[in-house]
C-alpha cells in the first residue's frame, strides 16, 4: 500500500510516498480502507517532532480518518464493508491516516450514519470533539453568554463558532483576513474581527457595552492570549486550546484573581484515558446536532493522497480555511 512515511524529523517536505509492507494488522486492531484522511494542524508539529507525543521512527502521520473496515477480530461490533470513522495512534507503518490502510483499536471506530458521508466523517470527529469539551465541559458555556472564539476559520475554530450558536450564545468571531471574517460570518457568527487590522479587546468591549466575554475559546495563544484577558468578562473562562501563534503565554496569577476570571485548559486526548465514557456522550450530542443540521464541517479542500506534503505545508502556515482533506 502507498504511505507517506516520517524517517527524519523536519518540515512537510520531508515525507516520503513509499509503497509499505501492509502485512496481516496486529491482534486486536481493526483494519479499515481509508477513503478520507483529515488533515490537523498538530501533524505537521508531530512530523517536525515538536509535539507532545514523538512517535519512534519511522512512522506515517495523520490520526483521523473515515473509510470501510477491511477485517476486523472477532467479537468486536465491525464487519468487512462497515462505513467507518477512526482515530489512529499515528504509531507504525500501519497506524496513521496518510495512507491507503490503516489499523485502529476498536474502542476509537465508529460507525458512521448512513446520512453522513466519508468527507464529513473524516472531518469531523476531532475538531468537534475539542470544540464540544472546551465549551461544555471546561467552560460550562450558558445559553446568552458571550462567546469569543479565535481563528474562527481554523478546524477547532469553525466548529466552535457553530457550537456556540447551536448552545444559544452569541458568538463573536476573530480571524486573520477578511475572506476568513467573512467565513466566520457564514458559519453563524453574529459578529466578527479581523484581529490582524482591529484591536479585537477593544472590538469585545465595544460590541458587549464593556462587560467583556463570558467564555473565550483559544487555539492561537501568544499575543492573543495576553489580549484576551484584557476583554474576558467578570466570572469569565479563557479556554486554553493550542498555540498557533508560537508562543505558549503566562497566565498572571494576580490578574486572574483581581478581576475573577479562570483560565482553564483542554487537552482532549487525556479525556480518552482518564474519562473515556464521556467521549459518546460528547458524540451522541454531536450526532443529534449534525442530523439536526445545526452543525457541518467547514472543508475546504479535498486532494489526492500524494499532495499530502504540499496541503500539509499549507495547513501549518495558517493559510488554510476548516479542513483540508486527503482522498484515497
Ligand atoms: N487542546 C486540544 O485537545 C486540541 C485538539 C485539537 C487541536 N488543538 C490545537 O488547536 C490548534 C488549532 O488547530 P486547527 O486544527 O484548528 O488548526 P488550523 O485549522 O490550522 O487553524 C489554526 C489557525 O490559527 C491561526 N494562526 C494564528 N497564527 C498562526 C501561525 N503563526 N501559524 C499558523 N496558524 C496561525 C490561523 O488563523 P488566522 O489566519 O485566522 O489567524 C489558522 O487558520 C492547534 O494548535 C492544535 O494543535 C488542540
Amino acid at each position: 500500500m502507498k504511505a507517506w512515511v516520517v524517517r527524519r524529523l523536519g518540515g512537510p517536505e520531508t515525507m516520503q510516498f513509499e509503497d509499505v509492507d501492509a502485512s496481516a494488522p496486529a491482534d486486536g486492531m481493526v483494519r479499515i480502507a481509508i477513503r478520507a484522511s483529515a488533515i490537523n494542524y498538530f501533524d505537521a508539529l508531530m512530523v517536525a517532532g515538536t509535539y507532545q507525543t514523538k512517535p519512534e521512527l519511522p512512522f506515517v502521520p495523520g490520526v483521523e480518518i473515515s473509510g470501510e473496515v477491511e477485517s476486523a477480530p472477532a467479537g468486536t461490533a465491525f464487519k468487512k464493508g462497515d462505513r467507518v470513522t477512526a482515530l489512529l495512534d499515528s504509531g507504525g507503518l500501519t497506524r496513521g491516516g496518510y495512507a491507503e490502510l490503516a489499523d485502529a483499536a476498536p474502542t476509537t471506530v465508529h460507525r458512521l450514519p448512513d446520512a453522513m458521508p466519508f468527507d464529513d466523517g473524516a472531518a469531523f470527529t476531532l475538531t468537534y470533539q475539542t470544540a464540544w469539551f472546551g465549551l461544555h465541559r471546561r467552560a460550562n458555556l450558558q445559553p446568552g453568554e458571550t462567546l469569543l472564539v479565535h481563528a474562527g476559520a481554523g478546524g477547532v475554530g469553525s466548529a466552535a463558532i457553530q457550537l456556540g450558536k447551536a448552545a444559544g450564545a452569541t458568538v463573536i468571531a476573530t480571524a486573520g483576513s477578511d475572506e476568513k471574517t467573512a467565513l466566520c460570518t457564514s458559519l453563524g457568527a453574529d459578529h466578527v474581527i479581523n484581529y490582524k487590522t482591529q484591536d479585537f479587546a477593544e472590538e469585545v468591549k465595544t460590541i458587549t457595552g464593556g462587560r467583556g466575554a463570558d467564555v473565550i475559546f483559544d487555539p492561537v495563544g501568544g499575543d492573543v492570549f495576553d489580549r484576551s484577558t484584557k476583554c474576558i468578562a467578570f466570572e469569565g473562562r479563557i479556554v486554553v486550546i493550542g498555540f498557533t501563534s508560537g508562543r505558549i503565554p503566562q497566565a498572571v496569577a494576580s490578574h486572574v484573581l483581581v478581576k475573577n476570571y479562570s483560565v482553564v485548559g483542554l487537552h482532549w486526548g487525556l479525556y480518552s484515558r482518564r474519562a473515556p465514557e464521556l467521549i459518546p456522550v460528547a458524540n451522541a450530542a454531536l450526532m443529534d446536532l449534525y442530523a439536526a443540521g445545526k452543525i457541518k464541517p467547514l472543508i475546504s479542500a479535498r486532494v489526492p493522497l500524494a499532495q499530502a506534503p504540499t496541503a500539509l505545508e499549507r495547513v501549518a502556515s495558517g493559510k488554510s480555511i476548516g479542513k483540508i482533506l486527503l482522498l484515497i
